[in-house]
């Protein structure tokens, strides 16, 4: 993770990691959580996450999956304990509905933060104040002011693992400096479920093309590497 890429005090380092399947689908409409990756491809995952300070998810994603966006492997753990760091990232989270307080990202290790725009904060601090620090950058909540407000907390990597709606507002904001996608090779095909991202006017166009870090073949996921336009 290019740390020396982010000083102190700056905005930290983007990077979007998701797996799609063929047709850019990042689940299906069942009930079961799909699964696009294999599970070296899953431990490489595991892998960028020791890497960073933070994973932020939206909160469909946490309502849908429940997940603990901890870092599985006890040798990186101890790893980044011996770098003075926590064993887990940071969790944080965007709402406006609000989060049950028994799920798993709360309940787990690791600190966590919720940011709200700014008249859903009283309900939510009273709801979440107990298990999060539950804090706003205005109405609607802005993604520069997060950034901002999380470099001010010292995390220097962000890593955003989804969904789609969360992509896409960092990506049509032109705050993501490199997306990892994992491709399955399937094709989901159903209307309803959530793609990679949405519609949007999307900064990297024909006329600024990111640029390829890395392909890699983990089993049947080809791994892609983007960096952005400005991190060539
Ligand atoms: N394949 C992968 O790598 C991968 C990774 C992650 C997720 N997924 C899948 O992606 C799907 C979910 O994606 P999604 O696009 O539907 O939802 P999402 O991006 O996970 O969450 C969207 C929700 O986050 C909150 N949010 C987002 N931006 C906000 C803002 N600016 N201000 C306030 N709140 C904000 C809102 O929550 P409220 O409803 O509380 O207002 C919004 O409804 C799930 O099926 C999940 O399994 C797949």
């Amino acid at each position: 993770m290019p740390t020396d890429r982010t000083p102190a005090g700056t905005r930290p380092y983007v990077l979007i990691s998701a797996a799609i399947s063929l047709d850019g689908y990042l689940d299906d409409t069942s009930n079961q959580r799909l699964r696009l990756s294999n599970p070296d491809d899953f431990d490489r995952v595991d892998a960028v996450r020791a890497d960073c300070d933070a994973i932020l998810v939206g909160a469909t994603t946490i309502r849908r999956d429940n997940p603990r966006l901890l870092i599985a492997s006890p040798t990186r753990r101890a790893h980044r304990a011996a770098q003075g760091r926590p064993e887990h990232p940071t969790k944080i989270t965007l709402t406006t509905k609000g989060l049950d307080p028994s799920l798993a990202f709360f309940t787990t290790a690791g600190d966590k933060i919720v940011y709200c725009p700014q008249p859903a904060l009283p309900a939510l601090e009273k709801e979440l104040a107990d298990v999060a620090d539950v804090t706003t950058t205005g109405n609607p909540l802005d993604l520069g002011l997060i950034l901002d407000d999380l470099a001010g907390r010292g995390i220097r990597t962000l890593m955003v693992e989804g969904g789609g709606t969360i992509h896409t507002q960092f990506l049509t904001q032109d705050l993501v400096d490199e997306i990892h996608l994992a491709i399955a090779p399937f094709f989901v095909g159903e209307p309803g479920a959530p793609r990679f991202v949405g519609h949007g006017t999307f900064p990297h166009n024909p006329a600024r093309r990111m640029h390829i870090a890395e392909v890699r073949q983990i089993g049947d996921i080809a791994l892609v590497r983007y960096l952005a336009a400005h991190r060539r």
